[in-house]
């Protein structure tokens, strides 16, 4: 073996101080956005999500309860997702001074007010059709939904959102919401484009948690094709040109390509959403004792950070945070 020539990678990997010298990528809690789901009209409500094991839907009476473990743990930044009381054809609980995003927003404000609040800006949890914009002659009319998009952001500004993210898909979103946001005298919220969001199945636990799946149809003509990677690019050039501050991709795990693509293609903060079908596959498998739940989750997030996302959204952040202090 003497005269052989290799390299001897194990000189590293000797013990655990000299891998953690070493280690090219780390996480942290300040990485992580956790989402809650807010329900209307209820009080004294706590309901955990059958697919999504240990994810909940508050009222807004009990939502402390969450916030509190979140700023105690670390996390400096949650996404709300809002389940109102009454949908309607134009998802009028999107938009309304007191809807309950705008309440839950408030609240958190008030509240916690280093918390970094994120308002997912979106039709389809309010639109009695599922829809993530409005229905003209049978199919999703975009420019007419930017209006409402544009109202929806402004509505969750003046709430005192830090950060507007909106997951419609439409075109010309964000230059719409940023001329709104502007108008309105909001030019100094960022706007975080859910920019590369696929037609995915991975979708499904989500819409159970935010009673949102489409009444007909489904998303194929808004949301992109998992199949294309250089639309990826297109879609993300013409959010940064209009005006985003961060890109989204979603999902993660199966789209780790797209988040190194993007990473390489564009200078400013990226995002992996970490998604609810991702999150419901780890949780059944724990649950059925055959995964190691902490080893796959942390290897998991890992992975979305060495793909090259600053930033992950994802509902296993508390219990990633309380691991990562083990
Ligand atoms: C709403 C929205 C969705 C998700 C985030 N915002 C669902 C969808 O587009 O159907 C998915 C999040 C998840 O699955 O965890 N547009
Ligand atoms: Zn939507």
């Amino acid at each position: 073996m003497s005269e052989l020539q290799f390299d001897r990678h194990r000189r590293l990997r000797q013990n655990s101080t000299i891998r953690n010298m070493v280690r090219e990528t780390s996480l942290s809690p300040s990485d992580f956005i956790y989402p809650i789901f807010v329900v209307e009209g209820e009080s004294n409500f706590k309901k955990e999500i059958p697919s999504m094991p240990n994810v909940f839907q508050y009222s807004l009476d009990r939502v402390h309860e969450e916030l509190d473990e979140i700023t105690t743990l670390g996390i400096p930044s949650v996404m709300f997702f809002g389940v109102p009381k009454n949908k309607d054809a134009v998802g009028t609980g999107a938009y309304h001074e007191h809807g309950i995003v705008q309440e839950a927003i408030r609240l958190a404000k008030k509240n916690y007010p280093d918390l970094v609040v994120i308002a997912d800006t979106c039709m389809c949890e309010y639109t009695d059709h599922g829809h993530c914009g409005i229905i003209i002659d049978g199919d999703v009319d975009n420019d007419e939904s930017l209006v409402l998009l544009q109202q929806t952001a402004v509505s969750q500004a003046q709430a005192g959102a830090d950060v507007i993210a909106p997951s419609n898909m439409m075109d010309g979103f964000v230059i719409a919401i940023r001329h709104a946001l502007d108008e309105a005298g909001y030019k100094h919220i960022p706007i975080m484009s859910y920019a590369v969001k696929y037609a995915s199945a991975f979708f499904g636990p989500f819409r159970d948690a935010a009673e949102s799946a489409p009444q007909f149809g489904d998303r194929k003509t808004y949301q992109m094709d998992p199949a294309n990677r250089r639309e990826a690019f297109r879609e993300a050039t013409s959010d940064i040109e209009e005006g985003a501050d961060f890109l989204i991709v979603k999902p993660a795990l199966p789209y780790l390509d797209i988040i190194r693509d993007v990473r390489n293609r564009f200078n400013c903060p990226i995002v992996a959403y970490n998604v609810s079908g991702e999150y419901a596959m780890v949780k059944a498998a724990a649950l059925n004792g055959w995964i190691d739940e902490k080893r796959v989750v942390l290897e998991s997030l890992i992975g979305m950070k060495r793909a090259g996302s600053d930033l992950i959204i994802t509902y296993h952040a508390k219990d990633a945070v309380k691991w990562l202090h083990d």
